[in-house]
Protein backbone atom coordinates (compact mmCIF):
# COMPACT_ATOMS: atom_id res chain seq x y z
CA UNK A 1 0.00 0.00 0.00
CA UNK A 2 1.41 3.36 -0.81
CA UNK A 3 2.10 5.46 1.82
CA UNK A 4 1.46 8.50 -0.87
CA UNK A 5 -2.26 9.82 -0.66
CA UNK A 6 -4.09 9.98 -3.85
CA UNK A 7 -7.29 11.46 -4.50
CA UNK A 8 -10.17 8.31 -3.98
CA UNK A 9 -8.11 7.41 -1.19
CA UNK A 10 -9.48 7.41 2.34
CA UNK A 11 -8.58 9.28 5.14
CA UNK A 12 -8.98 10.04 8.77
CA UNK A 13 -8.37 12.95 9.89
CA UNK A 14 -6.95 13.59 13.69
CA UNK A 15 -7.73 16.90 15.09
CA UNK A 16 -5.90 17.73 18.34
CA UNK A 17 -8.73 16.21 21.23
CA UNK A 18 -8.41 13.20 19.00
CA UNK A 19 -11.51 13.29 17.18
CA UNK A 20 -11.72 11.35 13.99
CA UNK A 21 -13.29 11.95 10.64
CA UNK A 22 -13.68 9.51 7.71
CA UNK A 23 -13.42 11.34 4.70
CA UNK A 24 -12.58 10.39 0.60
CA UNK A 25 -10.13 12.46 -0.47
CA UNK A 26 -11.36 14.03 -4.08
CA UNK A 27 -8.87 16.94 -6.13
CA UNK A 28 -10.63 20.15 -5.24
CA UNK A 29 -12.42 18.09 -2.64
CA UNK A 30 -13.12 20.28 0.83
CA UNK A 31 -12.73 19.08 4.87
CA UNK A 32 -15.52 21.39 6.05
CA UNK A 33 -15.91 21.68 10.16
CA UNK A 34 -15.78 23.77 13.48
CA UNK A 35 -12.37 24.73 12.47
CA UNK A 36 -12.96 26.07 8.99
CA UNK A 37 -11.87 24.22 5.81
CA UNK A 38 -9.31 21.72 5.36
CA UNK A 39 -8.41 21.51 0.93
CA UNK A 40 -8.43 17.90 0.06
CA UNK A 41 -5.29 18.92 -2.31
CA UNK A 42 -3.28 19.74 1.00
CA UNK A 43 -3.16 16.27 2.04
CA UNK A 44 -3.34 14.41 -1.94
CA UNK A 45 0.27 13.33 -2.94
CA UNK A 46 1.73 13.79 0.89
CA UNK A 47 2.64 10.71 3.13
CA UNK A 48 0.79 9.49 6.09
CA UNK A 49 0.90 11.40 9.00
CA UNK A 50 0.85 14.83 7.30
CA UNK A 51 -0.46 17.60 9.19
CA UNK A 52 -2.89 19.72 7.25
CA UNK A 53 -4.07 23.13 8.98
CA UNK A 54 -8.01 24.48 8.59
CA UNK A 55 -8.49 27.77 8.20
CA UNK A 56 -9.61 28.54 11.36
CA UNK A 57 -5.88 27.27 12.49
CA UNK A 58 -6.44 23.84 13.59
CA UNK A 59 -4.23 21.20 12.70
CA UNK A 60 -5.41 17.70 11.54
CA UNK A 61 -3.27 14.59 11.03
CA UNK A 62 -4.18 12.31 8.23
CA UNK A 63 -3.80 8.75 8.25
CA UNK A 64 -4.94 5.60 6.63
CA UNK A 65 -8.11 4.45 7.92
CA UNK A 66 -7.58 0.96 10.77
CA UNK A 67 -10.32 -1.25 10.29
CA UNK A 68 -11.50 0.07 13.47
CA UNK A 69 -11.91 3.62 12.09
CA UNK A 70 -13.84 2.06 9.54
CA UNK A 71 -15.80 -0.24 11.79
CA UNK A 72 -17.08 3.14 13.63
CA UNK A 73 -17.61 6.08 10.70
CA UNK A 74 -18.87 3.26 7.79
CA UNK A 75 -22.25 3.87 7.08
CA UNK A 76 -24.69 1.55 9.01
CA UNK A 77 -28.08 -0.08 8.20
CA UNK A 78 -28.59 -2.67 11.46
CA UNK A 79 -26.37 -1.87 14.42
CA UNK A 80 -22.41 -3.08 14.21
CA UNK A 81 -20.98 -5.40 16.55
CA UNK A 82 -18.02 -3.34 18.02
CA UNK A 83 -14.26 -3.49 17.97
CA UNK A 84 -14.54 -5.10 21.26
CA UNK A 85 -16.01 -7.91 20.59
CA UNK A 86 -14.97 -8.27 16.88
CA UNK A 87 -11.67 -9.20 17.51
CA UNK A 88 -12.17 -11.73 20.57
CA UNK A 89 -15.02 -13.17 18.17
CA UNK A 90 -12.22 -13.94 15.53
CA UNK A 91 -10.08 -15.81 17.75
CA UNK A 92 -13.20 -17.27 19.63
CA UNK A 93 -14.26 -18.87 16.32
CA UNK A 94 -11.04 -19.77 15.27
CA UNK A 95 -10.92 -18.11 11.84
CA UNK A 96 -8.84 -18.58 9.85
CA UNK A 97 -7.89 -17.89 5.87
CA UNK A 98 -9.54 -20.12 3.37
CA UNK A 99 -12.21 -21.05 6.73
CA UNK A 100 -15.91 -22.01 5.22
CA UNK A 101 -17.87 -19.57 7.37
CA UNK A 102 -21.65 -19.10 7.74
CA UNK A 103 -22.87 -15.91 8.78
CA UNK A 104 -26.58 -14.89 10.29
CA UNK A 105 -27.58 -11.90 9.91
CA UNK A 106 -24.67 -9.49 7.95
CA UNK A 107 -26.37 -6.42 9.36
CA UNK A 108 -24.10 -3.69 7.79
CA UNK A 109 -21.16 -5.88 7.09
CA UNK A 110 -18.63 -5.33 10.83
CA UNK A 111 -17.88 -9.01 11.54
CA UNK A 112 -18.31 -9.75 7.77
CA UNK A 113 -15.47 -7.55 7.00
CA UNK A 114 -13.81 -8.34 10.77
CA UNK A 115 -13.63 -12.21 8.92
CA UNK A 116 -12.80 -11.62 5.36
CA UNK A 117 -9.59 -9.58 6.33
CA UNK A 118 -8.72 -12.71 8.46
CA UNK A 119 -9.55 -14.71 4.55
CA UNK A 120 -12.62 -16.21 5.72
CA UNK A 121 -14.81 -17.28 2.85
CA UNK A 122 -18.32 -15.89 3.71
CA UNK A 123 -21.75 -16.86 2.87
CA UNK A 124 -24.01 -14.80 4.79
CA UNK A 125 -27.95 -15.28 5.29
CA UNK A 126 -29.37 -11.69 5.44
CA UNK A 127 -33.00 -10.74 5.74
CA UNK A 128 -33.02 -7.63 4.34
CA UNK A 129 -32.37 -6.83 0.69
CA UNK A 130 -31.13 -3.16 2.32
CA UNK A 131 -28.78 -4.42 5.23
CA UNK A 132 -27.81 -7.11 2.46
CA UNK A 133 -26.39 -4.06 -0.06
CA UNK A 134 -24.89 -1.94 2.29
CA UNK A 135 -23.05 -4.58 3.66
CA UNK A 136 -21.64 -5.80 0.44
CA UNK A 137 -21.24 -1.99 -0.35
CA UNK A 138 -19.03 -1.43 3.26
CA UNK A 139 -17.02 -4.59 2.37
CA UNK A 140 -16.69 -3.46 -1.34
CA UNK A 141 -15.51 0.05 0.14
CA UNK A 142 -13.04 -1.44 2.65
CA UNK A 143 -11.46 -4.30 1.19
CA UNK A 144 -11.95 -3.78 -1.93
CA UNK A 145 -13.86 -5.26 -4.87
CA UNK A 146 -11.87 -8.50 -4.88
CA UNK A 147 -13.30 -9.70 -0.95
CA UNK A 148 -16.54 -9.86 -2.91
CA UNK A 149 -15.88 -13.07 -4.60
CA UNK A 150 -15.00 -14.07 -0.53
CA UNK A 151 -18.59 -12.84 0.53
CA UNK A 152 -21.66 -14.31 -1.28
CA UNK A 153 -24.88 -12.75 0.55
CA UNK A 154 -28.08 -14.55 -0.01
CA UNK A 155 -31.66 -12.72 1.08
CA UNK A 156 -33.55 -15.55 3.01
CA UNK A 157 -34.49 -16.55 6.42
CA UNK A 158 -32.09 -18.15 8.53
CA UNK A 159 -34.95 -19.51 10.69
CA UNK A 160 -36.74 -21.66 7.59
CA UNK A 161 -33.89 -23.58 6.77
CA UNK A 162 -29.88 -23.79 6.18
CA UNK A 163 -29.12 -25.39 2.70
CA UNK A 164 -26.69 -27.76 3.52
CA UNK A 165 -23.40 -27.50 1.41
CA UNK A 166 -21.34 -29.75 -0.33
CA UNK A 167 -18.27 -29.38 2.17
CA UNK A 168 -19.57 -28.57 5.80
CA UNK A 169 -19.22 -25.03 7.48
CA UNK A 170 -15.93 -25.14 9.23
CA UNK A 171 -17.31 -22.27 11.67
CA UNK A 172 -20.77 -20.85 12.15
CA UNK A 173 -21.00 -17.38 13.57
CA UNK A 174 -24.59 -15.72 14.47
CA UNK A 175 -26.03 -12.35 15.24
CA UNK A 176 -29.38 -12.30 14.78
CA UNK A 177 -32.26 -11.96 17.37
CA UNK A 178 -32.71 -15.54 17.96
CA UNK A 179 -30.18 -17.67 17.24
CA UNK A 180 -31.12 -20.45 19.75
CA UNK A 181 -33.24 -21.09 16.54
CA UNK A 182 -30.43 -21.55 14.30
CA UNK A 183 -28.39 -23.54 15.98
CA UNK A 184 -30.99 -27.08 15.82
CA UNK A 185 -30.42 -26.63 12.23
CA UNK A 186 -26.75 -26.83 11.84
CA UNK A 187 -26.72 -30.75 12.51
CA UNK A 188 -24.67 -31.68 8.89
CA UNK A 189 -24.26 -27.84 7.87
CA UNK A 190 -20.75 -27.56 9.96
CA UNK A 191 -18.23 -29.91 10.11
CA UNK A 192 -17.55 -32.19 13.16
CA UNK A 193 -14.91 -30.12 15.25
CA UNK A 194 -16.42 -26.93 13.76
CA UNK A 195 -17.08 -23.83 15.84
CA UNK A 196 -20.11 -21.97 16.36
CA UNK A 197 -20.36 -18.34 17.51
CA UNK A 198 -23.24 -16.54 18.90
CA UNK A 199 -23.23 -12.67 19.65
CA UNK A 200 -26.19 -12.07 21.69
CA UNK A 201 -26.98 -8.37 23.81
CA UNK A 202 -29.25 -10.26 26.67
CA UNK A 203 -28.31 -12.62 28.82
CA UNK A 204 -31.71 -14.13 28.54
CA UNK A 205 -30.83 -14.90 24.82
CA UNK A 206 -27.48 -16.25 25.77
CA UNK A 207 -29.31 -18.71 28.19
CA UNK A 208 -31.68 -19.73 25.19
CA UNK A 209 -28.42 -20.76 23.04
CA UNK A 210 -26.82 -22.53 25.40
CA UNK A 211 -30.23 -24.55 25.86
CA UNK A 212 -30.11 -25.08 22.90
CA UNK A 213 -26.58 -25.85 22.24
CA UNK A 214 -27.48 -29.13 24.87
CA UNK A 215 -30.17 -30.35 23.49
CA UNK A 216 -27.82 -30.78 20.39
CA UNK A 217 -24.34 -32.73 19.61
CA UNK A 218 -22.20 -29.55 21.22
CA UNK A 219 -19.12 -29.34 23.38
CA UNK A 220 -16.66 -26.39 25.16
CA UNK A 221 -20.12 -24.33 25.33
CA UNK A 222 -19.00 -20.88 27.20
CA UNK A 223 -20.21 -17.50 27.24
CA UNK A 224 -17.99 -14.73 28.02
CA UNK A 225 -18.44 -11.56 28.16
CA UNK A 226 -15.68 -8.60 27.66
CA UNK A 227 -15.07 -5.53 29.39
CA UNK A 228 -12.76 -2.71 27.95
CA UNK A 229 -11.35 -0.44 30.33
CA UNK A 230 -9.57 2.65 29.19
CA UNK A 231 -6.71 4.40 31.17
CA UNK A 232 -6.46 7.59 31.51
CA UNK A 233 -2.43 8.48 31.25
CA UNK A 234 -0.84 11.88 31.52
CA UNK A 235 2.16 12.70 33.68
CA UNK A 236 1.43 11.83 37.60
CA UNK A 237 -2.42 11.43 36.83
CA UNK A 238 -2.92 7.76 35.78
CA UNK A 239 -6.17 6.07 36.57
CA UNK A 240 -8.62 4.06 34.68
CA UNK A 241 -11.31 7.00 32.54
CA UNK A 242 -14.20 7.86 34.27
CA UNK A 243 -16.47 6.09 31.22
CA UNK A 244 -16.50 3.10 29.70
CA UNK A 245 -18.75 1.43 27.58
CA UNK A 246 -20.50 -0.77 30.20
CA UNK A 247 -22.24 -3.35 27.84
CA UNK A 248 -22.13 -4.50 24.38
CA UNK A 249 -23.53 -8.39 23.99
CA UNK A 250 -22.01 -11.52 24.97
CA UNK A 251 -20.38 -14.33 23.33
CA UNK A 252 -21.26 -17.66 23.12
CA UNK A 253 -19.30 -20.58 21.29
CA UNK A 254 -19.12 -24.67 21.13
CA UNK A 255 -17.93 -26.87 19.01
CA UNK A 256 -19.74 -29.84 16.76
CA UNK A 257 -19.40 -33.17 17.09
CA UNK A 258 -20.70 -34.00 13.92
CA UNK A 259 -24.77 -34.46 12.64
C1 LIG B 1 -27.53 -6.67 14.59
S1 LIG B 1 -27.61 -6.99 12.91
C2 LIG B 1 -26.08 -7.76 12.51
C3 LIG B 1 -24.91 -6.81 12.54
C4 LIG B 1 -23.63 -7.39 12.02
N1 LIG B 1 -23.18 -8.49 12.81
C5 LIG B 1 -22.54 -6.32 11.94
O1 LIG B 1 -21.56 -6.43 12.68
O2 LIG B 1 -22.66 -5.38 11.15
C6 LIG B 1 -28.75 -8.32 12.83
C7 LIG B 1 -29.12 -8.69 11.41
O3 LIG B 1 -29.83 -9.91 11.41
C8 LIG B 1 -30.78 -9.85 10.38
N2 LIG B 1 -31.79 -10.88 10.68
C9 LIG B 1 -32.74 -10.85 11.64
N3 LIG B 1 -33.44 -12.00 11.64
C10 LIG B 1 -32.91 -12.75 10.64
C11 LIG B 1 -33.24 -14.05 10.12
N4 LIG B 1 -34.24 -14.77 10.64
N5 LIG B 1 -32.50 -14.53 9.08
C12 LIG B 1 -31.50 -13.79 8.54
N6 LIG B 1 -31.16 -12.56 8.99
C13 LIG B 1 -31.86 -12.05 10.02
C14 LIG B 1 -31.30 -8.41 10.46
O4 LIG B 1 -31.95 -8.02 9.27
C15 LIG B 1 -30.01 -7.65 10.73
O5 LIG B 1 -29.41 -7.25 9.53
Amino acid sequence: MSRIFAAGDKTVLVDPRGRRYLITLKAGGEFHSHAGVLPHDDLIGQAEGVRGKATKGTIYVALRPTLIDFVLKMPRGAQVIYPKDLAPMLMLADIFPGARVLESGVGSGALSMTMLRAGAVITGYELRDDFANRAKANVAEFLGGAALERYRVELRDAYEGVDTPTEPYDRVVLDLPEPWRVVPLLGDVIAAGGVMVAYTPQITQAVQVRQALERGPWIDASTIEVLHRGWHIEGQSVRPDHRMVAHTGFLTSARSLGA
